[in-house]
């Protein structure tokens, strides 16, 4: 920690430091999805839910993901969430969807029943979006909730999180399949992080009075949501978004404890390994870096990282706190393809 306020002088030195601020408003600016991709995802959610409800009259359909949680960048995919109550299996269903998308020309109809989420894919041609859609993953939907209503309490967590999710795409580490981080772990990280600065930038919604609740798969699902009421939580904290993307990377670089450390998005804390009994490999779950789902709790969203991949992560952390401590141009060298 010495070390922690050693850096901290530093770059408060830095004496481009607003300039540089500058430059990642800019960037965050520039990866804002305009007004107009948001009206054609309802026209295509539109389309999805008359064709939905011509076969299942009672099925619902949620938006999720980065389309919903105010965190999508320009041009994402949409994920769709199919709500219903029927007792044949998901494949069934995906594969009846697949085949009312497919009759109603929708293109690159792809039911995928055996992922570990089941999903169908479509491209719509009339807005040119790709969408995904998954069968009654509620907790999804709910995760989707928590999110967006963390975004709206303090415009530099949108900020932060659009800078790492584009650096963590840039530099290869937004890849499950190759035991790297999902974009919703990023976003937990960046989340729990703010809520860990002194003056501290986000509240920890689910320690607060419970104004919103839903039991989902046996889940209590609850926390405060009326955030309109925590506009100015943060406002203490004076950090500025260059500020805590350095911070961001230092921490995930040198300040945090892999071998004990259990970052906890759900009580706006860190929690112990051996509290949760992460402590060893059980069965493809070996917690190298670990992140408790805010609602599954007995679900780690670094499960997926293994003994190479946890090396490649640490390194890439250490590459960014390193360029922003001392690269001439961060901005540029951060999200420099790999
Ligand atoms: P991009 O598509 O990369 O912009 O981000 P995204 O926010 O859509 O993230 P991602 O594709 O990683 O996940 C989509 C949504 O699925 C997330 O917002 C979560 O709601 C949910 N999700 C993803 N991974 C998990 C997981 O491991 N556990 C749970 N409970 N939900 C998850
Ligand atoms: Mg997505």
């Amino acid at each position: 920690s010495q070390r922690m306020r050693m850096l901290k002088r530093q770059m408060e030195c830095r004496n481009d430091i607003h300039r540089l601020n500058a430059a990642f408003l800019a960037i965050y600016q520039s990866l804002i999805p305009p007004e107009e991709e948001r009206a054609k995802q309802n026209q295509l959610l539109a389309l999805l839910e008359k064709l939905v409800c011509k076969e299942w009259p009672e099925a619902r359909l949620y938006l999720y993901g980065s389309c919903a949680n105010s965190f999508g960048v320009s041009k994402s995919d949409i994920d769709v969430c199919l709500a219903i109550n029927e007792d044949i299996n998901k494949s069934e269903i995906l594969l009846k969807l697949a085949d009312i998308l497919q009759s109603d020309n929708l293109q690159n109809v792809q039911a995928l029943t055996r992922a570990r989420v089941p999903i169908v894919k479509l491209m719509d041609p009339g807005t040119g979006i790709s969408c995904d859609i998954c069968i009654n993953n509620v907790l999804a939907v709910v995760n989707t909730k928590l999110l967006r209503d963390y975004a709206k309490i303090d415009g530099r967590l949108r900020q932060l999180a659009f800078i790492v999710k584009h650096w963590a795409k840039s530099r290869g580490v937004n890849e499950t399949y190759q035991g790297t981080l999902s974009s919703y772990a990023y976003v937990l990280m960046c989340i729990h992080f703010l809520q860990q600065r002194r003056p501290a930038i986000l509240p920890c919604l689910q320690g607060m009075e419970t104004t919103y609740s839903v039991t989902v798969d046996d889940i209590e699902c609850a926390y405060f949501d009326q955030v309109e009421k925590l506009r100015n939580f943060g406002s203490a904290n004076k950090e500025t978004v260059a500020q805590l993307v350095w911070a961001f990377f230092n921490y995930w670089a040198y300040g945090h404890d892999y071998a004990n450390s259990v970052i906890s998005v759900r009580t706006g804390s860190i929690i112990s390994k051996r509290e949760k009994d992460w402590t060893r490999r059980i069965g493809n779950d070996r917690h190298l870096i670990c992140i408790e789902d805010p609602f599954e709790t007995s679900h780690d969203l670094g499960r997926v990282v293994d003994k190479f991949s946890i090396r490649v992560l640490r390194e890439e952390f250490e590459r960014a706190a390193d360029i922003m401590q001392y690269d001439p141009n961060p901005c540029v060298t951060l999200f420099e393809p790999y």
